[in-house]
């Protein structure tokens, strides 16, 4: 028989079944629970609500455990590119070397961007931040691609917009940029793989001649890899719901693609950058802004640090800490933000404050550093956690469809006012 929690409410008992992970984590379904009792649950911002069974990504808090699709981050990091991650994510499995070189093909076939976005995109101004500019360039493909529309469309059409989507969001990420910096858009090159290719697109300016450094490329694959997935969390949740009305994959997409910009999520690293830079001006007193996190009618916190979940550490906190002391060595880099960074930590690790509520460096804390020493702009840090997501919300958005879930709808509990007569 399976197993059951019992809920005692109004004096009657009522079972609710329990369901059971692949890695024995444990949820009650209390999906029946309103019928049966009149009851529903209120758990604001999710806190201990499972909002779907799903075979991606694991994640375990307490231990610092990351796994897509049951192989470790760690291993992803080091022996995977971020095309062999994405395809993983999206198609369930790693692919053969067949596959592989045909996903390449096909994603690479499809780079280029409708001339008309070049026009929607001239009509922001230039200084405008280039994460509404991709959230806006990426909905408004439904307009180029009109079949897209009908997400109940054969799986060959879903499967077309899925490579679109991952081929052009480095174009349109980079011609952000240039709109950003009021500079002429490169096209793509498609002589090049994903990263170089984006890179050139950034950086390449019509006078001189670029060619992308492989060291900045190949940590700049890695850092995607990190960024892949990461179950359900704001941006996730929200392509999800939003998915769930049957709206197109690019329309749920653009909607992630907002989601994450909140600095409490992918806005983070910007706000890392920001923050440190910050304190450095300020003479680079790192316990006066640990002060700050502290009190509590101070509304500072101390951005990189917390996580949701992790509880311990997070592993891609640890990926990306080593990884930008490479990559600052190779490129003979010498950081002062990073020694203010490495002061925070050393200080919040040992802070009572901080070891309490479990508070440690997560993704963003270091990934705006390295991101600074590869010659991104501060701007683009999260557009960058949004190209390396891509494939995780495509995967996320894909088996909602499959398993055809419902709508997303919350209730709620009301505490307005009563009925109340309009006298006039
Ligand atoms: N600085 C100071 N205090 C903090 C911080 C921080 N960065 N994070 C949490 N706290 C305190 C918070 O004030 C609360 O204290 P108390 O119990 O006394 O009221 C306690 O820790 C628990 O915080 P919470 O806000 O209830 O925790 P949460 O799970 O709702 O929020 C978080 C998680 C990531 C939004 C939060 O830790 C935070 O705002 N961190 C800074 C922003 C950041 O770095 N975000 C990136 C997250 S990683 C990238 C991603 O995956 O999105």
């Amino acid at each position: 028989m399976s197993e059951t929690a019992e809920l005692k409410i109004d004096g009657k008992t009522i079972e609710l079944p329990i369901v059971t992970g692949s890695e024995n984590e444990k949820a009650i379904d209390i999906s029946k629970l309103r019928g049966s009792s009149g009851y529903v649950t209120i758990d604001p911002g999710y806190k201990n609500t499972g909002s779907t069974t799903s075979s991606i990504t694991f994640l375990d808090g307490e231990e610092g455990i990351l796994r897509y699709r049951g192989y470790s981050i760690e291993d992803l990091a080091d022996k995977a590119s971020f095309l062999e991650v994405s395809y993983l994510l999206i198609y369930g499995e790693l692919p053969t070397t067949e596959e592989y070189s045909k996903f390449k093909t096909e994603i690479t076939q499809h780079t280029l961007i409708h001339e008309d976005i070049k026009n929607i995109l001239e009509g922001f101004p230039s200084n405008s931040h280039p994460m509404g500019v991709l959230s806006s360039l990426v909905s408004s493909l439904t307009a180029f691609y009109p079949e897209s529309l009908d997400p109940n469309r054969s799986w060959d059409d879903v499967d077309l917009s899925i490579k679109r989507l991952l081929a052009k969001l480095p174009t349109m990420a980079a011609w952000a940029y240039k709109n950003e910096i009021g500079h002429p858009a490169n096209y793509p090159d498609n002589s090049l793989d994903y990263c170089s290719n984006f890179l050139k697109m950034m950086f390449a300016v019509p006078s001189e001649k670029y060619e992308a450094d492989p060291v900045i490329a190949n940590a700049l694959d890695k850092l995607l890899i990190l960024h892949a997935d990461h179950e359900q969390n704001c941006s996730t949740s929200t392509v999800r719901i939003v998915g769930s009305s049957h709206a197109s994959l690019y329309a749920s997409i653009a909607a992630g693609i907002s989601a994450l910009w909140g600095p409490l999520h992918g806005g983070a690293n910007q706000a890392v950058i920001e923050m440190l830079e910050n304190i450095k001006k300020d003479g680079g007193d790192v316990k006066k802004y640990m002060a700050k996190a502290k009190d509590k009618n101070d509304p500072f916190r101390l951005m990189g640090f917390g996580h949701r979940v992790y509880k311990n550490f997070d592993p891609r906190a640890r990926i990306i800490k080593k990884a930008a002391d490479d990559v600052l060595n190779k490129l003979g880099i010498n950081d002062p933000v990073l020694e203010i960074a490495k002061g925070l930590e050393e200080i919040a690790l040992k802070d009572e404050y901080f070891v309490e509520r479990k508070l440690y460096p997560n993704v963003d804390f270091y990934s705006g550093i390295i991101y600074r020493a590869l010659g991104i702009p501060t701007s683009m840090f999260t557009v960058m956690f949004a190209m390396g997501r891509l494939p995780g919300w495509i995967a996320q958005w894909k088996e909602m469809r499959e398993n055809k879930e419902p709508i997303g709808r919350p209730r709620q509990i009301y505490t307005g006012s009563n009925h109340r007569p309009l006298n006039r």
